[in-house]
């Protein structure tokens, strides 16, 4: 559930117009409403009341500053996968024991770095990072709160390039390797192993892969505890999916996943992690665009619009569905056109939507992206020197600006020239 929603035949957000929006800041922009992240947090917590949980929730998914707040006065934590991910936690207020240290790739400074700001614990991806932890944190004087990220080799049955789980994926350790690494990880000096981490895919919309893997996981914590291991808690990822495409993929209910969990691990008496981007902020975002020109070209008709992959990568990286919607609402038996909604980018592969029969969009109309708040903004570039464009926090009827829009200045400004050209 969200809170866009047409009022007097104009798109909202909550209570602020996006064609108010759209004149006072321009297009493209990101558009986020904080009722519907604060809703989704909460429907996440309340699913896991009768379990100790700790939500941290996926920086990567969403890092603007404003969210981050928002997200931590709600009483969130962070899972981050990078130092930047983890300065822009703190600067938001996020306490550094609820924050999660995440990534296959972490280089020894920013190790350094999270141990010096006490965080609650890396997930640890593999053996040699396991040394290179153990290593810094000795020498540092400090111990590290350790999860062995294990690979449960399951078929999320999600898009292949966000499938984590299945054994040829890069992420986290092999099943089998898992006892024979827990007890190396008891001979090393400043680390613990207190936890156990799994992350299979993001956008799973079926339960199945995870109550395949959840039953993996139990058998493989009951064993390390007769190993002698002490696990206090288990850290199951995120991915449990959003409806990009209304009621055609709804995902499971936060509730029947909080299920799957107790089920498999409720006896157990470890505290429960969850690292939840997408459906927290997923659908609580918008890209908002404008049509520049509409042209019928043989049987296609191409609507050029002013947002483009630069600005949202996901129709373009993962093929994915966003709905569209036309911010001026149209009647319920408008024609419909099938279109292709593309931008600016001098690329084939540079489109919003592709085949999609829509209402006509001519040129001035304005759209919004859906459920575009997750992996949106963040995986945005400036690739045909196209300045980043505005973000914008709604909440109640009032709005502000997050992220202005870049300026050509900024833009030209990030690079420099050498001595002999200048
Ligand atoms: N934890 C770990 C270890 C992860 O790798 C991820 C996502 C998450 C948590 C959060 O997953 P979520 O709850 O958002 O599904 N750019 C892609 C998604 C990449 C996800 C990467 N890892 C997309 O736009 O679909």
């Amino acid at each position: 559930m969200h809170h866009f929603s047409y009022k007097n035949g104009t798109l909202h957000a909550e209570d602020v117009s996006l064609v108010t929006l759209a004149e006072k800041f321009g297009t493209p922009f990101y558009c986020y409403s904080t009722a519907t992240l604060e809703r989704h947090y909460q429907v996440l917590a309340d699913a896991f009341g009768e379990l100790d949980a700790l939500i941290c929730f996926a920086v990567k998914a969403n890092s603007n500053q404003a969210v981050l707040a928002t997200m931590a006065q709600m009483g969130s934590g962070m899972d981050v996968v990078s130092e930047g991910e983890l300065r822009r936690a703190r600067a938001a207020g996020v306490s550094a024991d609820k924050i999660i240290f995440a990534g296959v790739g972490k280089t020894r400074d920013e190790i350094a770095f999270a141990l010096k700001e006490n965080i609650l614990g890396f997930n640890v991806e593999s053996e040699p990072e396991l040394h290179a932890l153990s290593d810094i944190a000795s020498s540092l004087g400090v111990t590290a709160n350790v999860a062995l990220r294990v690979n449960p080799d399951v078929d999320a049955k999600t898009h292949e390039k966000i499938s984590t789980g299945k054994a040829e994926n890069k992420f986290g350790i092999p099943f089998e390797r898992a006892r024979e690494l827990y007890a190396a990880a008891r001979d090393l000096p400043g680390i613990e192993a207190t936890g156990i981490h799994m992350h299979i895919g993001s956008q799973i919309t079926d339960l199945d892969p995870f109550r395949h893997a959840f039953k993996l996981m139990r058998e493989l914590v009951l064993a390390l505890r007769l190993d002698g291991h002490v696990l206090h808690h288990l850290d199951i990822g995120g991915g449990l999916g959003v409806p990009y495409r209304g009621a055609i993929d709804e995902p499971p209910a936060p509730t029947e996943y909080a299920k799957v969990v107790s089920e498999a691990f409720g006896d157990l008496g470890l505290k429960i992690v969850l690292e939840p981007g997408r459906m927290i902020a997923g659908n609580a975002g918008v890209l908002v665009s404008r049509t520049l020109f509409s042209k019928r070209e043989g049987k296609r008709t191409f609507t050029i619009v002013d947002g483009a992959m630069n600005d949202l990568l996901r129709p373009t990286l993962y093929e994915a569905h966003h709905d569209i919607w036309p911010v001026q609402e149209r009647a319920s038996d408008a024609p419909l056109i099938e279109q292709d909604l593309v931008g600016p980018v001098c690329e084939t592969g540079d489109y919003l939507a592709r085949g999609r029969a829509l209402p006509s969009l001519a040129a001035g109309d304005l759209f919004a992206v859906m459920t575009a708040g997750a992996y949106g903004a963040v995986m945005a570039s400036t690739y045909n020197s196209r300045p980043l464009v505005p973000e914008i926090l709604v909440k109640g009827s009032s709005y502000a600006v997050v992220r202005p829009r870049q300026s050509y200045e900024q833009l030209l400004d990030l690079d420099q020239l050498p001595p002999w050209l200048s």
